[in-house]
């Protein structure tokens, strides 16, 4: 069972909790580069573990992250001037370099001291795979970057998003690492063939073992970056359909793809505050380009992604109009919740627990394990991290890994299969040719 004091320390990740310092010993996915886009653009406004922080690209197209007040009046930058390498308040001119140092205040007569004197927050940032990512802890602690595999492949390989999640990181992130909801809340999409399996002929064996079984059974193993978490189902043909998610330190999920030459997805579950996330979205080929068809049903808030209020990152089916529920869809059972779409399906679920779940009032089960060691994983890293110990994952090598699906011969358990375990979810494997039956 989870104490209520071990839940306000999952949950609490600003300054000066524990949980808030663990997160900040590692690189943070800050927003699509995309949206800082050429040198001088407009500041961008970002919350992340509850600080308010303004984003811009300067004119040497440096990405700087600094504190979203002006320490003068404490005006927010974003109504600031990007000119000239940094941002300037406007309310009196007081101009910030990327590293956040004073470098002009119009105003004051006298000697440079004051200016000099004046340093605001600032946060180093580097761009990968697209995104620009934010170190917050302290500088002697910066790691290198992880090399997640999705960040390595061409611009061609990738599609990434980002949508605002309206409740805490870690439901959120318990969503992605919870196998056994998928053949339940996701049955409906199943049942259609759409949106989990949308090439005929293909993954009709993955989608058959997921309508026809919907006992699991786990096998949970600790790995270099977080957990390995094996989810069985019979597949009714002599064989167990195993499919393999990878939790990584501290709030990454990766996606079993649906069939071995499948596009392979995986999340971030990243604090705004304590009552909201970015939810990340990645999908990636390793050795092709996304097809147009794949793009398309992306753009379109197909599979994993959602459709969006425009100029928002607030999904268009949301708490406020009950995600669109329809009941005739439920009732038929063409949704089995009555939400469409996977993802609204499960930001649906998450966020009416309330912003935080209260974890002490939970009955969970054998089908919970994951989540059980996850936190546990999570609490362990915090008490580390405050005893100045090492932590998990801080070695960029150990994002190496994939999600996978096998399927095994009956009676054979996971840790049997170590070999081929290994040769579905190493990085360097080859891709698309696999084949485990
Ligand atoms: S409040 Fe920013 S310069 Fe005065
Ligand atoms: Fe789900």
């Amino acid at each position: 069972m989870t104490t209520i004091a071990q839940n306000e320390l999952l949950t609490r990740t600003g300054p000066g909790t524990s949980m808030g310092a663990l997160f900040r010993r590692y690189w943070i996915p800050v927003m699509m580069s995309s949206e800082v886009a050429g040198p001088d653009c407009d500041p961008v406004r970002v919350k992340l573990l509850s600080e308010e922080l303004i984003c811009f690209r300067d004119t040497a197209g440096t990405v700087a992250l600094l504190d979203r007040y002006c320490p003068h009046r404490r005006v927010s930058l974003w109504f600031g001037r990007n000119e000239g390498h940094g941002l300037r308040c406007s309310y009196h001119g007081w101009k910030f370099d990327a590293e956040g140092q004073c470098v002009d205040i119009p105003s004051h007569e006298g000697d440079d001291a004051l200016r000099k004197d004046i340093r605001i927050k600032s946060y180093p940032c580097i761009e990968r795979g697209g995104v620009v990512w934010t170190y917050m802890g302290p500088p002697e602690h910066r790691p290198p970057p992880p090399e997640f595999e999705w960040t390595t492949v061409p611009g061609s390989h990738r599609y990434v998003d980002r949508r605002l999640g309206e409740c805490n990181y870690l439901q959120a992130l318990e969503g992605g690492i919870d196998s056994s909801h998928v053949s339940s809340l996701h049955g409906g999409e199943l049942r259609k063939g759409g949106t989990l399996d949308s090439d005929p002929g293909t993954g009709s064996r993955e989608r058959l073992s997921f309508l026809n079984e919907k006992k699991i059974h786990f096998e949970v193993t600790p790995s270099a970056s977080g957990l390995q978490i094996g989810a069985s189902r019979r597949a009714g043909d002599g064989t167990n359909y195993w499919r393999i998610t990878q939790w990584i330190m501290p709030w990454y999920t990766m996606i079993p793809p649906r069939t071995t030459d499948s596009p392979l997805h995986g999340h971030a579950w990243v604090p705004i505050d304590d009552e909201n996330c970015f939810v990340w979205n990645v999908t990636y080929h390793p050795s092709r380009p996304l097809t147009e068809t794949e793009l398309e049903e992306m753009h379109n808030g197909e599979g994993i992604y959602a459709e969006l209020i425009p100029g928002s990152f607030r999904t268009a089916a949301n708490k406020d109009n009950d995600y669109l529920m329809d009941r005739e869809a439920q009732r038929e059972g063409r949704y089995y919740s009555g939400i469409k779409g996977i993802a609204m399906q499960d930001a649906s679920v998450q966020e009416s627990m309330g912003p935080i779940v209260d974890r002490s009032l939970e009955r969970l089960t054998t089908t919970d394990i994951a989540i059980v060691q996850t936190r546990r994983r999570l609490m362990e890293a915090a008490r580390r991290a405050e005893r100045g110990e090492e932590l998990p994952a801080l070695d960029p090598s150990t994002y190496r890994v994939r999600s996978a699906t096998l399927f095994l011969p009956e009676g054979v358990r996971l840790a049997d299969a170590e070999a081929t375990l290994q040769e579905a979810t190493r990085t360097e494997s080859p891709y698309g040719e696999r084949s485990f039956a």
